[in-house]
């Protein structure tokens, strides 16, 4: 399987699992069938990132925008965090996987919120690969909390406005401590990111892979891999064999 990595493999990676209500259609399934599919999808997903040596894989599992989709939609995909969390939780925990959620916690049911501490709690010492679960997320309500909190600083006097900078936003974002994605992975041939990591991938690479989040396998996620190591990345700068000619 090492032939199939990059060698310039992405410590983070973050994906937009887009396209689960497609694939149930074009089936004549019902959504639900959609996200099931997608379930199993993830469980390989962390798999095959975390054989590939990725250190951290975050994944848009529910958007704060997503509260907008049917009554029963909802309920579907809460029923499916809650059955992922309690069947495989063990099983992340046996393979080192460290489990850390972001997103608001606050409007979702008890029982979920309880076990995504517990999902958090359990895998803390845990140094394998991070699963990053994206949960009642966006990034816009991110740093709306985000500047809450500092502006309450400044408020109490713990803060000067004037030593506020960009180490200072990213330590009261969902993910401190996390570093940025290098590559932002979506599925289903849109081209968007939607709310996600808005802050985060300020330097990330893109690929927009075609199939739908319920066919991306260990081979679609290779070559999603494989493509960010053809990636140049330069963060600003010159490319080096201009630099050299150059200046
Ligand atoms: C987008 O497909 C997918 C989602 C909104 C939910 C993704 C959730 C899962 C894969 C399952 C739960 C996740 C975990 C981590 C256990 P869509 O419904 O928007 O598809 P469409 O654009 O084809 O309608």
């Amino acid at each position: 399987m090492r032939s199939e990595t990059p060698i310039n493999v992405p410590q983070h990676v973050a994906i937009i699992m887009d396209g689960n209500g497609r694939w149930a259609n074009a089936r004549g399934l019902p959504r639900t069938a959609g996200h099931r599919a997608g379930v199993e999808r993830v469980r390989e997903a962390v798999r095959t990132a975390a054989e590939a040596d990725v250190k951290y894989l975050t994944l848009f599992a529910f958007s704060s925008e997503n509260w907008n989709r049917p009554k029963q939609e909802v309920s579907d995909l809460m029923g499916l965090l809650r059955f992922f969390i309690r069947r495989d939780l063990a099983e992340l925990h046996r393979e080192n996987v460290r489990v850390r959620v972001i997103g608001c916690r606050q409007s979702i049911q008890p029982d979920i919120k309880a076990l995504l501490v517990e999902a958090e709690e359990r895998t803390r010492e845990n140094t394998g690969i991070s699963l990053v679960i994206a949960f009642n997320y966006g990034a816009r309500d991110e740093m709306v909390r985000a500047v809450r909190e500092i502006a309450e600083a400044v408020k109490s006097g713990d803060m000067d406005p004037a030593s506020i900078t960009e180490t200072t936003v990213a330590g009261h974002i969902d993910t401190a401590g996390i570093p940025d994605p290098d590559l932002v992975i979506r599925t289903s041939g849109e081209q968007r990111l939607s709310n996600f990591l808005l802050w985060q991938a300020a330097y990330a690479e893109f690929v927009f892979m075609p199939c739908l989040w319920p066919d991306f396998d260990r081979a679609a996620f290779h070559e999603a891999l494989n493509e960010f190591g053809r990636r140049d990345r330069r963060y600003g700068a010159v490319a080096a064999p201009e630099l050299a000619v150059g200046s």
